[in-house]
């Protein structure tokens, strides 16, 4: 008893100290603007699912746009543009955005955020099924960064089309590879299958090389970040 009773009282600390790190990371390298916390609210008021990327993961998200010299980035699943409007902002001038979305509603409620957010000049929001929009953007590649954090049957085959829109030296980046490691189990449904499928993919493909990163709020769950290979 008094060993379990102390052994929580760890735990709990740990947890504690883990979100206390998160808190000061973000306050001083990922603080959010007005423009990123009204697309926020705007998602909430909407009814969208508190399922967006942490402040600490846009800036990650940045942070490899720049690194790969980023003019041309693509996302596949917009959400309510949270992680859209981190992505945009990593662009210079005359950079393009894309943001595939299937939800035509949730598709006005991004552009609305991207105009709240100042970057309705670099950031477009195309509607559809990405699997039928995605061949339409063979003529405007290669794109330098993919982001994919659609639904989760498709993913192998988002990844198929990341390889056809990129170049040597482009990064693919996937959110939700993690999900408390039930990605690398036996999958339970179509979606970790298709998660589980991407990871395969990815760590054997010579063309890339890959890391799976937990780094959400709570650690389990997180980013695969694939480096097309020159
Ligand atoms: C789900 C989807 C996401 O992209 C995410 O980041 C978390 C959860 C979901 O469909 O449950
Ligand atoms: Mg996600």
């Amino acid at each position: 008893m008094t060993n379990n009773s102390s052994e929580l009282a760890i735990l709990q600390q740990q947890a504690k100290t883990r979100r206390q790190i998160e808190a000061a990371i973000t306050q001083r390298f990922a603080a959010e603007d007005e423009g990123l916390q009204y697309a926020l609210r705007a998602a909430k008021q909407a009814g969208l699912p508190e399922i967006q990327i942490s402040p600490i993961q846009g800036k990650l998200l940045q942070l490899l746009a720049v690194a790969c010299n980023a003019q041309k980035i693509l996302e596949i699943g917009s959400l309510g543009g949270y992680s859209g409007i981190w992505l945009a902002r990593a662009l210079p001038s005359g950079g393009r955005f894309i943001t595939l979305e299937i939800n035509p509603t949730h598709a006005n409620l991004v552009r609305n955020a991207f105009a709240r957010a100042n970057v309705s000049d670099r950031a477009e929001v195309r509607v559809g099924r990405a699997l039928d929009l995605l061949p339409k953007l063979e003529s405007e590649a290669p794109f330098d960064l993919v982001f994919i954090d659609a639904d989760k049957p498709p993913y192998p085959q988002y990844l198929g089309w990341a390889l056809r829109l990129t170049r040597p030296g482009s990064i693919i980046v996937a959110d939700n590879v993690i999900r408390s490691g039930k990605a690398f189990e036996e999958p339970g449904d179509e979606g970790m299958a298709g998660i589980a499928e991407y990871n395969k993919r990815i760590a054997s493909d010579p063309r890339l090389m890959s890391l799976d990163i937990a780094m959400d709020e709570d650690y389990t769950d997180g980013f695969a970040i694939s480096v097309v290979r020159r």
